[in-house]
């Protein structure tokens, strides 16, 4: 499939380092390709976007607006504060009509602790929707480090759960399908986009649980 992927953090390089693996036609979207390339390792992100593409030379490193030309399904992993922007910035044209994974985030730490900028009576996926109403978002694996969203078989043999949401059926299926073949097997449908709200509230607890065990590496089960 031409996926096009929007980000070059952290996210956006283990999916799309992923699905060219699996052997789709990747393309990841940056506001400046060049600027990213040229940009220095840091303590958050010890590798560079150089350094990671060297090792995969498979994918196409454009703007945004190009790889949201390219992906029949695109993927939304630009920083949280940004996603309407970045979206808007790779045109509405490119986006209407298809299946967006949406990644982000909307983490606000400005009042000095973990806080989020859309309240609790919304989520940045419907944010999402609103801005571009004729895109299908689906919002998924926001709930889950990188390294982990790619491989869920590294923690505990892959037992463990992952959301979707969302308001098209057709694309939640497509996005689920996507999934498995990263190794998923326990994906919770939790309705439409709406639960969104509570999948990034989530992050809340998360980022709890990770201070505690001072790893990012696990994934909570739901047990029935
Ligand atoms: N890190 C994780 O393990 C993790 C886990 C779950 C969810 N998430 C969520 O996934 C998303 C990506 O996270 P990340 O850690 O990979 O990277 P990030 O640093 O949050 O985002 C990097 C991307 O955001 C773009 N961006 C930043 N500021 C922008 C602006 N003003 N306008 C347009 N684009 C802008 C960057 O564009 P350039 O390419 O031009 O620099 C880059 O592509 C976030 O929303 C995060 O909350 C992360």
């Amino acid at each position: 499939m031409r996926i096009g992927v929007l980000g070059t953090g952290v996210v956006g390089r283990a999916i799309a380092g992923r699905l060219e693996g699996l052997g789709h036609e990747v393309v990841m979207g940056s506001r400046d390709p060049a600027a990213a390339l040229g940009r220095p390792a840091s303590g958050w992100d010890p590798q560079t976007l150089a350094e990671w593409h060297d090792g995969h030379g498979g994918v196409r490193l454009e703007t945004f607006a190009e790889a949201a030309e390219h992906g029949e399904l695109l993927v939304n992993a630009t920083n949280g504060a940004a996603s309407v922007e970045a979206l808007r910035s790779a045109g509405a044209e490119r986006i209407n009509g298809k299946a967006v994974v949406d990644i982000s985030n909307p983490l606000d730490f400005s009042a000095g602790h973990p806080g989020l900028f859309t309240g609790w009576d919304e989520s940045l996926a419907e944010r999402i929707q609103r801005a571009f109403p004729r895109a299908k978002v689906v919002k998924t694996l926001n709930t889950v480090t990188a390294s982990v969203m790619v491989d869920p078989l590294s923690v505990a043999g892959g037992d463990h759960t992952i959301f979707v949401c969302g308001d098209d059926v057709d694309a939640k299926a497509r996005v689920s399908e996507l999934l498995r073949s990263f190794g998923w097997s326990d994906i919770l449908d939790l309705g439409d986009l709406s639960s969104a709200r509570g999948a990034e509230a989530y992050l809340m607890w998360w980022i709890r649980v990770r201070a505690t065990l001072g790893d990012a590496r696990f994934n909570v089960k739901i047990a029935r």
